[in-house]
């Protein structure tokens, strides 16, 4: 089938390559020139794995082709709407582009066309859409609008798209139901050629969940909001944790193991971060107030979140006591693994933090060193995590690269100036990280240091003023059995 993609970001992008990796000759449409001509001439804008290929399979097969919002237009059967929607100052969600795009639509458009919001859109984003063709198309255009949430996530793009648990569409007609469903056919079925895994093991099919649009709009806003929620919750968990010297790993596993719960999503840290979540959740607190709802409980979620940094600050400030002139190693700085984005990222807020209480920072991320430097230009960035540890007083982790998990402890060691590290994901083992004689802090999990004698001390409380506080024997114990695993 013929279908327009309006909007060349992670999901518009994801959404063209894919559709055309399944088979349906796709023409994806940029507004930012600069970005439209990269991808004619196959530049990556972002870093996404698997989407390289797949854009260049699409752009050699003929089937996905780049071009201008005009031409993309005129080309499709369907009209996937993918442009941004950042938040406003009132934290309400910027619709402009998505009404320009309409008003593009309406004068242009001619014959039957089935528009698609794709991007996150604050509920009766539909129907005003519909109003507004209504009022400025032409007789000479037909047109049905559907909605069609995307939960995707960075670094997983393809395989999301390609693999979902659902697929959403809220509909007001029939005919809008069987032309999606058509259109997702083949990952309905799971037949097509899986660019990510070599033998792609078969798989469940997802739901294919029809509804009408306003539930489909809300369905996006309240999912993110959820687990934006889950993790909220873990944090206080954490922290809880920290204050009675339990272990939060442990409860949250103990947690998960409640199908009703599930394990995803139990990961403390820093906080959340990235283009969705903490804008999902302001636009959804908006949208409820503006309908007469206090979600309270999404206020607290996000007030919880913007306290992980300050939180991690504390411990630094702990360990470090005069921060003034401490040489901070930073581990990560995009806002989550596999991905180059640093929108929303706690590192940009960790860092500025630092640096403005007179810490000298050295940086490393794998990806997204660039994009960084755009928001944090007096940052020595370096090539790899060892040079920025050298003489470092502190390594902290802030994004939760594989890498990490495969370094020369002993050379790291040997090139700090002081072995501590404050791991604001929790990636790390204790055991491992104090075997090689590092002070090791995470999250809401026992804190465990090398003392003069080699063996280990274990602080795991942390007292009202973020102290750390001695475990008792029967802790101790339970500790050592725990390390021994
Ligand atoms: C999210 C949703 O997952 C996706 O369905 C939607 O389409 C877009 O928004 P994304 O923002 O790419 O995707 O990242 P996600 O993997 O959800 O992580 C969001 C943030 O939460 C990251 O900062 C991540 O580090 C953090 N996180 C995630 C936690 O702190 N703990 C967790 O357990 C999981």
């Amino acid at each position: 089938m013929k279908l327009s993609v309006i909007g060349a970001g992670y999901v518009g992008l994801t959404t063209a390559a894919c559709l055309a990796q399944v088979g349906h000759d796709v023409f994806c449409s940029e507004s930012d020139l600069e970005k439209l001509s990269k991808l004619q001439s196959g530049v990556m804008p972002l870093f996404e794995p698997h989407l390289e290929k797949v854009i260049r399979t699409g752009r050699e097969a003929s089937n996905l082709h780049f071009g201008s919002t005009e031409d993309g237009i005129s080309w499709g059967d369907a009209i996937f709407i993918c442009v941004g929607t950042p938040p406003l100052a009132n934290g309400e969600a910027d619709l402009s582009a998505i009404e320009s795009v309409a008003r593009m639509i309406a004068k242009r458009a001619s014959g039957y066309k089935l528009i698609v919001e794709k991007s996150t859109v604050p509920v009766q984003t539909g129907a005003q859409l519909r109003r507004h063709l209504a009022v400025h198309s032409t007789d000479s255009l037909h047109y049905d609008v559907a909605s069609n949430p995307e939960f995707l996530r960075e670094g997983t793009s393809v395989d999301d798209f390609l693999h979902p648990d659902r697929i959403v569409i809220g509909v007001e007609s029939e005919r809008a139901a069987e032309l999606l469903r058509a259109i997702y056919k083949p990952i309905i079925e799971q037949k097509f050629t899986c660019p990510v895994h070599n033998d792609c093991p078969k798989r469940q099919e997802p739901t294919f969940l029809v509804t009408d649009t306003g539930s489909a709009e809300l369905i996006k806003h309240a999912s993110n909001s959820f687990l934006a929620m889950k993790i909220s919750f873990i944090n206080m968990v954490a922290d809880l944790c920290e204050a009675v010297g339990a272990d939060v790993a442990q409860v949250a596993e103990g947690m998960g193991l409640d199908p009703r719960i599930g394990p995803a999503f139990l990961n403390p840290g820093i906080g959340f971060g990235g283009f969705c979540f903490p804008k999902d959740v302001q636009a959804f607190i908006r949208i409820a107030q503006k309908s007469g709802c206090d979600f309270s409980l999404l206020r607290e979620v996000e007030k919880i979140n913007q306290l992980r940094v300050e939180r991690l600050i504390e411990k630094v400030r702990n360990e470090l006591w005069v921060m003034r002139g401490k040489k901070i190693a930073v581990w990560g700085l995009a806002f989550k693994p596999n991905t180059d984005d640093v929108r929303f990222a706690p590192s940009i807020a960790l860092v500025k933090a630092l640096l403005q209480e007179g810490a000298i920072i050295k940086a490393y991320d794998p990806k997204a060193m660039e994009k960084a430097k755009a928001v944090l230009p007096d940052l020595e960035y370096c090539s790899d995590p060892y040079q920025a540890s050298h003489g470092a007083d502190a390594i902290v982790i802030v994004t939760e690269w594989d890498e990490f998990r495969r370094m020369d402890w002993t050379l790291v060691r040997s090139l700090v100036d002081r072995p501590l590290i404050i791991d604001g994901r929790n990636m790390l083992s204790i055991a491992q990280l104090t075997e090689s004689g590092f002070h090791y802090v995470s999250v809401g999990r026992p804190s465990v240091s090398p003392n003069e004698r080699g063996q280990h001390r274990v602080e795991a409380k942390v007292g009202a003023q973020g102290e750390s506080l001695p475990l008792d024997d029967a802790q101790e114990q339970v500790l050592a059995r725990r390390r021994k695993k």
